[in-house]
């Protein structure tokens, strides 16, 4: 055996902890079959630390990332006593920022025709790859209040872009493209508005694309990109776009697959520590009812193979979750009636 990978696992809050156990057991499984060598580290960072002892991301805990660990799960965070969030900004955007994962890459892959909401749309017209910009935009955390409280009051929140914040991303989604024999890159923006940070945008997008000339650069603004997903999926291969935007349209794209159950991520800084977390949240109606789809989760792990090395392993795992839908063994959001802990088991049963 080989040095065994070390993977922090948070599962956070609300239903994160039974889709990330789903996840583990997914893991535990190839394990055994495949022989990978992984081990596991578990924290409980998330909602109830926050509440008992005031701490969101523990002193040090970066530091600690970087230097024991290939890669971090995590579940959700976010929970209707704090709502505030500001447990999930310290340790996800503390994560996201403070990790420099500058890439939260999100596929949006159709696996079966009866789950998307769109009439007559096969699997193969729904696939594409979101490259959401990770660590700055309206993420950056800019701005103020005057006034606040009265009549008067004045808020602002800046949106920040910066040159090699832009390069970054936009060179990612290029890269990703040309060695995954992707052929067209459509970057979003809202530049006939945002006048500033969109037409930096533009500048990168039109100066990055010009060093990949096999593969087709298009520009959408971000609203008719919104309606173009929903009437004309297929056209779409690598979309590459900010913060903000990235995160409303993946939400939208994971609908166009079936739902926010299925989605996964990576938030990515090629060469680093990396965190891998389905794209839901913790969604406090479905926690602890052993409801909730595990296979975000699940897709997720297998992402995080992928980064490790693990290609044929990380297919091993999509080839049993595809499976598994096409025999109806899911949770109810897809028309099953399996429980989270069934639908893992459906899921750990199919892996070859
Ligand atoms: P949510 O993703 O938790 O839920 C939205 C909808 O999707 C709900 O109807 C929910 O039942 C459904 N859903 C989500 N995951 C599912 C799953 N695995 N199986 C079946 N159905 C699923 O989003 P929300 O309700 O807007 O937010 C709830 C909390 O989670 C908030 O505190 C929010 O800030 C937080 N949040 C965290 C993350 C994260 O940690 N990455 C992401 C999004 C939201
Ligand atoms: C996501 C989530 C987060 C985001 C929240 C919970 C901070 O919605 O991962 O998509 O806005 O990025
Ligand atoms: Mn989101």
């Amino acid at each position: 055996m080989t040095d065994p990978k070390h993977i922090a696992v948070i599962p956070g809050d609300g239903i994160g902890p039974e889709v990330i156990g789903e996840a583990l057991r997914v893991l535990e499984r190839v394990r055994e079959t495949h022989g990978l060598s992984l081990a596991f580290s578990h924290f409980d960072w998330g909602a109830e630390k926050f509440l008992n002892e005031g701490v969101g991301l523990p002193e040090g805990a970066l530091e600690m990332l970087t230097r024991d660990f290939d890669a971090i799960l995590g579940g959700a965070f976010g929970d209707p006593r704090i709502p505030s969030n500001k447990h999930a900004e310290d340790i996800l955007l503390g994560m996201r920022r403070g990790l420099d994962l500058y890439i939260n890459l999100r596929p949006i892959k159709l696996l079966h025709e009866r789950l998307t909401p769109l009439r007559n749309r096969k699997p193969g017209e729904i696939d594409f790859i979101v490259f959401r910009e990770n660590t700055e935009g309206a993420y950056c955390g800019g701005g103020g209040f005057m006034k606040r409280g009265t009549a008067d009051e004045i808020a602002t929140q800046e949106d920040l872009s910066t040159r090699q914040g832009v390069e970054r991303i936009i060179m990612a989604a290029f890269e990703h493209a040309s060695e995954h024999g992707r052929k067209r890159v459509t970057m979003a923006d809202k530049s006939n508005v945002q006048r500033f940070g969109g037409d930096l945008w533009q500048r990168v997008f039109k100066e990055v694309s010009a060093r990949y000339p096999e593969i087709e650069a298009n520009h959408q603004y971000i609203d008719a990109m919104a309606m173009f997903m929903v009437l004309d999926p297929s056209q779409y291969e690598v979309i590459v776009t900010n913060n903000l935007f990235g995160d409303i349209l993946t939400d939208l794209g994971a609908a166009l697959q079936g739902g926010l159950g299925l989605a996964a991520s990576g938030n990515i800084h090629p060469g680093r520590v990396s965190l891998f977390e389905p794209v839901h949240g913790s969604a406090p109606p479905l926690a602890g009812k052993n409801l909730a789809n595990p296979i975000g989760a699940i897709l997720t792990a297998a992402m995080m193979l992928d980064y490790l090395g693990h290609r044929k392993v990380s297919g091993a795992i999509e080839n049993a979750v595809e499976n598994a839908i096409n025999a109806g063994e899911t949770t109810r959001d897809l028309g099953g009636t399996l429980s989270t802990t069934e639908a893992g088991t459906a899921i750990c049963n199919r892996i070859e």
